[in-house]
Order: C-alpha cells, then sequence, then structure tokens
C-alpha cells in the first residue's frame, strides 16, 4: 500500500469510529442505571474477573462479597485510568487541529465520552459506597497518577492505554457468560462501556502507530523501558490497593480472620487485580499484534519478561 491509500484508509477509520460512536451512544442515567440501585444478593465482578477460585478459603457467600468489594475498586480503577487517557487524547487531537477534521472529531468524542465514563465510575462508586459497609478506602489520587504518567513519552502512555481499552472488551465478553448470580445493573455497566471502549481501543492503534512512524530506532527504545515502567507503577497501585481491600474485607467480613488468611486474601486480590488491569490487556491477541508489530524481537522479550515477574 502506498502512503496516500494509508492516509485514506486510516481517515476511514476515524470516520467509521464516529459513525459507531453516534450510533451506540447513551445516557448515564436513562440507559445505564434506570433508576436501579445495586443489591449485595448479587456478585458484582464475575468469577472469572474476581478469580473467585484464588480464595480458597472463603465460603459462596464471603467470595461474592469480595466481588463486590472488587466491584468498587473497579469503579475506581476506572475513573483513575481514564484521567489520564482522556488527557492525552486532548494533547494528541492538537496534532490533528490544523489538518485531518475526521480524525480531530473522533478523538474529540473519544475525550467527551472518556469524561462520561468518569462520572459514570464516580457514581457506582457512590453507589457501592451506599450499600457496603463503611470503612472501604481508595486513597490513590488520580490526578497525581495522570500527571506521572503524562510525564512519560506518548508512545509508551499509548501502549499502557491499548492494553487498557481493549480489556474493557474482555471483561465484557466474561461479564455475559450465564450467571443468574451476577447483578444486572453491573453487567449493564460492562455492556455499556464496552460499546463505546471499542471504538477507543482502534483509535489508540491509530495514534499510536502514527505517532511511532515520527520516532526515532533511539526513542522507541527508550519508550519500550517507559512503557515496562509505568506497567511496574500500575502493579504497585494493585499492590497497594489489594493490601487495602483485603484489610477491609478482613475488618468487616463478621468472622475472625488470621494472619496468615488475611496474607492470603490479600495475595488473592493482588492476582485478581493484576489479571483485570494487566494481563488480561496484554495477552490480548490484538495488542500482541499491534505491540510487536512496532518493537523489535529484543524488545519484545523485554516487555514479555516484565510481565511475566507480574504474576
Ligand atoms: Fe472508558
Ligand atoms: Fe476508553
Amino acid at each position: 500500500m502506498n502512503v496516500i491509500s494509508d492516509i485514506f484508509e486510516s481517515s476511514d477509520r476515524y470516520a467509521r469510529c464516529i459513525q459507531t460512536s453516534k450510533r451506540v451512544r447513551w445516557d448515564i442515567d436513562k440507559d445505564v442505571i434506570r433508576g436501579r440501585k445495586f443489591d449485595t444478593a448479587y456478585k458484582f465482578l464475575p468469577d472469572g474477573l474476581s478469580l473467585a477460585d484464588a480464595f480458597t478459603t472463603l465460603s459462596a457467600d464471603e467470595k461474592r462479597y469480595i466481588s463486590q468489594i472488587q466491584g468498587r475498586t473497579y469503579a475506581n480503577i476506572f475513573g483513575l485510568v481514564e484521567r489520564f487517557i482522556n488527557a492525552k487524547v486532548l494533547e494528541l487531537s492538537e496534532d490533528h487541529w490544523f489538518g485531518d477534521q475526521v480524525a480531530l472529531e473522533a478523538l474529540v468524542r473519544f475525550s467527551d465520552e472518556e469524561l462520561k465514563h468518569q462520572a459514570l465510575f464516580r457514581l457506582v462508586d457512590a453507589m457501592i459506597g451506599e450499600v457496603l459497609p463503611a470503612g472501604y478506602r481508595f486513597d490513590i489520587d488520580h490526578n497525581v497518577v495522570a500527571r506521572a504518567v503524562l510525564g512519560k513519552s506518548t508512545w509508551a502512555v499509548l501502549a499502557l492505554t491499548l492494553d487498557i481499552e481493549l480489556f474493557t472488551q474482555l471483561h465484557y465478553r466474561q461479564s455475559i457468560d450465564s450467571d443468574i448470580q451476577l447483578s444486572e445493573l453491573f453487567k449493564d455497566i460492562f455492556l455499556f462501556h464496552w460499546k463505546e471502549e471499542s471504538q477507543h481501543a482502534i483509535l489508540d492503534e491509530l495514534e499510536w502507530v502514527r505517532h511511532d512512524a515520527g520516532l526515532t530506532a533511539d526513542q522507541r527504545d527508550t519508550a519500550v523501558g517507559e512503557f515496562i515502567e509505568l506497567v511496574g507503577a500500575v502493579d504497585g497501585m494493585l499492590q497497594a490497593q489489594a493490601k487495602a481491600d483485603g484489610g477491609y474485607f478482613t475488618a468487616t467480613c463478621r468472622r475472625a480472620v488470621h494472619e496468615a488468611e488475611a496474607r492470603a486474601i490479600e495475595a488473592a486480590f493482588l492476582k485478581a487485580y493484576r489479571w483485570q488491569y494487566i494481563h488480561s490487556g496484554a495477552q490480548h491477541p490484538h495488542f500482541h499484534k499491534v505491540l510487536s508489530s512496532l518493537i523489535t524481537e529484543k524488545q519484545a522479550q523485554h516487555v514479555q519478561l516484565a510481565l511475566a515477574e507480574l504474576q
């Protein structure tokens, strides 16, 4: 394919994202929440995401409670990552201000949707707070994290962003498995989020490949290292939250939990969070395909090694 047809091809993909974005657009109250409240008789995350089986010492009721704690953390983590994703999208849009107006519109819609998703997840956090015991904590500052992430190169941030936006697709697929114990409201959160995230993942790829074309081999090599650092930083947050959520479970589960069991519960939380927020995206075939099309074999090995350490 020559350069001109490449440009038409990518412009067409931006245009198709706009069309789909208009068709699937939803409203938080009218489409997602619809006057409903969370019911603690149901799981909030499906077993395939909460890794219920990893919590080997817990009863079925306790595993359901674990899925509800993780559901609240799900809302908080998404609210957090969407802060830096949106800021990066707004920054990237500048490249199109005086160029492809179709690409610009696609990114403006992306940004608008991500602001709406943050509002949805803030609401979900507050609504879950009304039905779960007091004492839950999520102490990671969205803006501090966003500033730190945006301190890394655009290439590295886009790599992390594609990983994240692809795993929302897998999370949706997990949520539609027939499980009558899964909250209908939470199922809808997965469904509606996925509907808009599908376009975001396409735009991430377009922007990542476009940006990559302007880098030197040295710049790209540095960026691969920064992507590994970002994944490490995400893992640091997940470790802190696994500890916080493990402590919250132990303090509120209304039975004695001995030290060894408390550590095992924390470890299971961390395993679940690493699966939800790192590996489910990094192992996505499309992430693998795009990443390996941009980097060398040696760089790919560095990434694989770094990910393998987070098991
Ligand atoms: Fe989102
Ligand atoms: Fe998104």
